[in-house]
């Protein structure tokens, strides 16, 4: 009688094991959190597992890490995170763009957009990021997370007026902040240098923040003062900064923003391919030719389509072009926006020229830059991972599965410092997904994005089923996760 060795045994899978090496027929089984074999089919030989998977014909591969994301608030009021868990996402890396939950208590006034983005005044509520990682622990979601601390965040904690440049007693208070965050567990530091929360701190005062990485271990990210005309002056900033900091840097969604731009990323990449010869430099990318945050009046030009995914005041403009509605109105497009406030929106504002020439670019890692809270989505929140796959992978040919795998698990895993994780392998996190090659697909659309995806049979997470034949199963297990 064979016994039990193992808890799972996914038998005769494709696995793609995250490093961008070519896929080899195996079968995985799984004790605990962790992988305990790979073998070729039958090497586990009879050794029974409690649970015996067939994937003949499915993809085995490392859960993805959704490497841009604004989870913080999501996986404590919404632990089931059933929009990344159903495209395969095991892991979330929350607190980009300047922006994360925690350090700071709110109090009186709503917090300023884009921190609203997170949730209202009562969810800002943990003074330190231990607390968070506390509370966390406590609500157990159905995928990890790691954490960045963002620097709008902080300026709004330590600053009397984050309209201007912080004082030096206000750069002590931030770094003391920061100290905790990482001691706490965070993996690093962000900036939404193009939000104006942000946008009055120069590179000095980044750099002070951003050196603290040097000593305590993490990554310095950055959504850009200026991804629209400005973006090589922004790209130059981006580069200095981190050698002044000497810190690794990860450039957010990378973009070429505005009909102006379109075809630009022919001469940003190349300039990012320089300046990764001199220091360490990743980039992230969602797989659409349309950006979401915030709706900022300024930024309305009527030159791109707009829709708007949220409004407190208008709740049922939702999901409706703003033209459409300044029409009705019989306003400008940007009177609506301001009636519209505080609201969020699409900005149909890129090439596929250049979202094609971005994702294929190799060091180009996936992020979803989804908005958990926002009444219409973009569909990158539900659709990002099975898109790459399906979409621009099998059926327009960017690059091999193994490619694609690879910016979504191993990559972003060696970049961020997450060990054990982006990667099949004996000892590694059992963080696994099954998928249909041939099947994946997203069904998120711009017109109804709350839909989950096609083709995925089976994702885990810490060796736990958390996912499974279209459904979530009653075990959560996601932990929070900070670096090697
Ligand atoms: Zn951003
Ligand atoms: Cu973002």
């Amino acid at each position: 009688m064979p016994k039990a060795n193992y808890d799972i045994i996914l038998r005769n899978g494709e696995v793609v094991d995250g490093t961008g090496a070519p896929r080899r027929r195996a079968d995985v089984a799984v004790k605990g959190d962790r992988i305990s074999v790979v073998a070729e089919p039958g090497g586990i030989g009879d050794a029974g597992g409690a649970r015996e998977i067939d994937a003949t014909g499915r993809v085995i591969s490392p859960g993805f890490i959704d490497t841009h994301t604004h989870d913080d608030n999501a996986v404590l009021i919404g632990p089931d995170m059933i929009p990344k868990i159903s495209q395969g996402v095991t892991t979330v890396i929350a607190g980009n763009c300047g922006v994360s939950l925690a350090p700071i208590t709110l109090s009186g006034t709503e917090p300023p957009p884009p921190l609203n983005l997170l949730g209202g005044l009562e969810h800002f509520r943990f003074e330190r990021v231990t607390d968070y990682v506390e509370a966390v622990t406590a609500a157990k979601p159905r995928t990890n997370i790691a954490n960045l601390i963002g620097h709008s965040t902080l300026r709004l904690a330590c600053m009397d007026d984050i309209g201007k440049k912080a004082s030096a007693r206000e750069i002590d208070a931030m770094r003391d902040r920061l100290a905790e965050g990482l001691d706490a567990g965070a993996i690093g530091f962000s900036t939404g240098l193009y939000y104006k929360t942000n946008a009055a701190a120069d590179m000095d005062e980044v750099v002070a923040l951003a050196e603290l990485l040097a000593d305590k271990g993490g990554v310095y990210v950055t959504h850009m003062r200026d991804e629209h005309d400005g973006i090589l002056d922004s790209l130059q900033e981006t580069f200095e900064t981190a050698n002044r900091a000497h810190v690794p840097v990860v450039i957010s969604h990378h973009k070429c923003a505005g009909p102006n731009n379109w075809g630009r990323s022919r001469e940003t990449l190349p300039v990012i391919d320089e300046a990764r010869k001199r220091q360490t430099v990743g980039l992230d990318a969602y797989p659409y030719p349309a950006g979401s945050t915030v709706l900022e009046p300024d930024w309305v030009d009527e030159e791109i389509r707009i829709l708007v995914t949220w409004s407190t005041p208008h709740p049922e403009k939702t999901g409706q072009d703003l033209a459409d509605i300044a029409a009705e109105w019989g306003c400008s497009q940007r009177d609506a926006a301001v009636r519209l406030n505080p609201a969020g929106a699409i900005y149909f504002q890129m090439a596929e020229e250049d979202v094609r020439r971005i994702l294929a670019y190799p060091p180009t890692m996936i992020g979803s830059d989804g908005l958990p809270h926002d009444s219409h989505p973009h569909p990158r929140l539900w659709g990002t991972f099975p898109r790459v796959l399906g979409h621009y992978c099998r059926d327009a040919g960017l690059f091999t599965l193994e490619e694609a795998v690879h910016k979504m698990t191993g990559l972003s895993a060696e970049t961020f410092g997450l060990k054990d994780r982006g990667i099949v392998r004996e000892g590694a996190f059992a963080d696994l997904v099954v998928f249909d090659p041939d099947s994946i697909a997203d069904r998120a659309t711009f017109e109804n994005p709350k839909q989950t995806a096609a083709g995925i049979d089976l994702v885990m997470v810490n060796g736990t089923e958390a996912w499974a034949d279209g459904e979530p199963t009653p075990l959560r297990s996601g932990r929070f996760i900070s670096r090697a």
